[in-house]
């Protein structure tokens, strides 16, 4: 079985960008692969944080991806922080990584942009997040096409260890799905859906009041012209809602712009499916919440598993670098 892994910080609540262009996949994965989804919280760590703060969303995120079907069953659902590996590992890597190769990620650009305090590991954490994939011998890494850069440079960092040190580490692949992989804000259709972007009108939350999310979508940004087609440098707004209706409803955006001819339909029928998507997953959500330690106790099985895969690989990496065995 190939074996898949990706992760997901603990900032803000999920939206339905993470949804369709990560989570639903990895909810799919699982009954094909052997799967570990892993709650990144030390990369939550590069921007400033409360105290307690990154604790409590864990939680919350565990929550929110078994309510979306992740079943800890099929796959592995863990901390980062839980398998102190990640940094072990990280560390190596970012001896591997050039500041060039790390200038070169538009994550961070756009990241450091926000931030009057940018920290050092904002700079690093395409190393750290280059670990967490490589620590399992991972081939497949399903995310969103805002990610894609950060795999490739994972696959050039292993290549490059690999060949100084001999053959360490397996070379994984990004799987970023056709249609969903780049929703748009509802509001600026231009850039992409987020935790972060303010004010909340463009971006559905997996926790938003079912109403709320109707009137999300009728208030949605389109264009003055009034014809559905699929073209996303002409008309964003239009291309978003096909592309999220599409990705609910297993069509190609051209499938579904030949069914209609004005903006109000599309609208409310792409919230509708939206709406009957996140329905059960809230209901689920609540029964979550209800009893934290139920998700707790799985997060530590999960970490138990995780954690043996990846001493292994580390104790491989360390023994082809060279380093002194302890005795
Ligand atoms: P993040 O919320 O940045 O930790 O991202 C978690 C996962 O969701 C990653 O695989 C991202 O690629 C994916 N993702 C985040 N925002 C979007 C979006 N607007 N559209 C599609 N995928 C997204
Ligand atoms: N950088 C990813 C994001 O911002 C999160 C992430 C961290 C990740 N480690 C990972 C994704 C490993 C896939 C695999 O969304």
């Amino acid at each position: 079985m190939p074996r898949v892994l990706s992760g997901i910080q603990p900032t803000g609540d999920l939206h339905l960008g993470n949804l369709l262009g990560a989570v639903l996949n990895w909810v799919q994965d699982q009954q094909q692969a052997d799967s570990l989804y892993c709650i990144v919280d030390m990369h939550a760590l590069t921007v400033p944080k409360q105290p307690g703060e990154i604790g409590e969303r864990t939680l919350e995120l565990a929550q929110g991806l078994l309510a979306c079907g992740l079943d800890p069953e099929q796959c592995t659902l863990f901390v980062q922080s839980h398998v102190p590996e990640h940094t072990e590992l990280g560390w190596i890597i970012q001896c591997v990584t050039s500041m060039g190769e790390l200038r070169r990620m538009t994550q961070f650009k756009d990241k450091s942009e926000q931030q009057e305090f940018i920290s050092a590991g904002l700079f690093t954490y395409p190393a750290l997040q280059a670990a967490d994939i490589l620590l399992y011998d991972t081939d497949k890494v399903p995310v969103g096409e805002d990610q894609r850069q950060h795999i490739e440079l994972t696959r050039d960092v292993a290549e490059r260890f690999n060949k100084r040190f001999g053959e360490t580490f397996v070379i994984p692949q990004a799987s970023i799905p056709r249609i969903g992989a780049r929703v748009m804000d509802l509001q600026n259709p231009t850039n992409k859906m987020s935790k972060s972007s303010d004010g909340g009108a463009g971006t559905v939350y997996l926790s938003d009041d079912l109403a709320a999310i109707a009137k999300k979508f009728s208030r949605a940004v389109t264009d003055s012209d009034s014809e559905v087609r699929f073209d996303v440098a002409e008309k964003p707004g239009v291309s978003n809602l096909l592309s999220i209706l599409s990705a609910l409803t297993q069509r190609t955006p051209e499938e579904t712009a030949a069914e209609y001819t004005q903006y109000g339909p599309l609208k409310k029928d792409t919230a509708e499916a939206v709406v009957e998507l996140l329905r059960p997953i809230q209901t689920r959500m609540a029964e979550l919440k209800a009893d934290p330690n139920a998700t707790l106790a799985l997060l530590s099985v999960g970490a138990e598993k995780a954690g043996s895969i990846a001493s292994a690989v580390v104790e491989r990496a360390k023994n082809n670098i060279g380093l002194l065995p302890r005795r």
